[in-house]
């Protein structure tokens, strides 16, 4: 997987893209707001907040939000970067690191392309950066099903 070309990637404006995200969270129920920002090889950048549901067990996160906008606007690849900013009540806390199953989620995406894409994990008082390799090792995706 080639995940050296982050160099195209605006990781400041990104996080700042995710934090804007971020005031959309529709999260009445568990106030804690999140927003992802997807950096695409073209370019260009989706973003997503989380999405949930009077059926707590519903919720959308913010990732798994940006990809499905993502591709319906047609990516089927080109994933360079994710930021993911969050925190109860839309202040920045502990660092958000994306849950199980939004790193499988963000694993197809970057799979069908082949990248392997840096991930910013934002908090109050840091930025984690891990490739989503890291985060998600001996990943399953499209590739075990060709
Ligand atoms: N959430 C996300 O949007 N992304 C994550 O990676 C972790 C959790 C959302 C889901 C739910 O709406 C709220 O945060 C609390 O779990």
């Amino acid at each position: 997987m080639g995940g050296g070309a982050t160099v195209n990637v605006d990781r400041d404006a990104l996080i700042r893209a995710a934090r804007e995200a971020a005031s959309h969270a529709y999260a009445p129920y568990s106030r804690f707001h999140v927003g992802a920002a997807l950096a695409f090889a073209d370019g260009s950048v989706v973003t997503g907040a989380n999405v949930e549901n009077a059926s707590y067990g519903l919720a959308l996160c913010a990732e798994t939000s940006a990809v499905a906008k993502a591709m319906n606007l047609g990516a089927r690849g080109g994933l360079l970067g994710v930021a993911v900013i969050g925190g109860m009540n839309g202040e920045p806390g502990p660092v958000v690191t994306p849950c199980g199953r939004c790193r499988q989620v963000l694993n197809e995406l970057a799979q069908l392309g082949g990248t392997d894409p840096l991930i910013w994990c934002l908090g109050a008082d840091e930025v984690l950066e891990l490739r989503l390799s890291d985060l998600l090792p001996h990943a399953f995706g499209p590739a075990n099903l060709s």
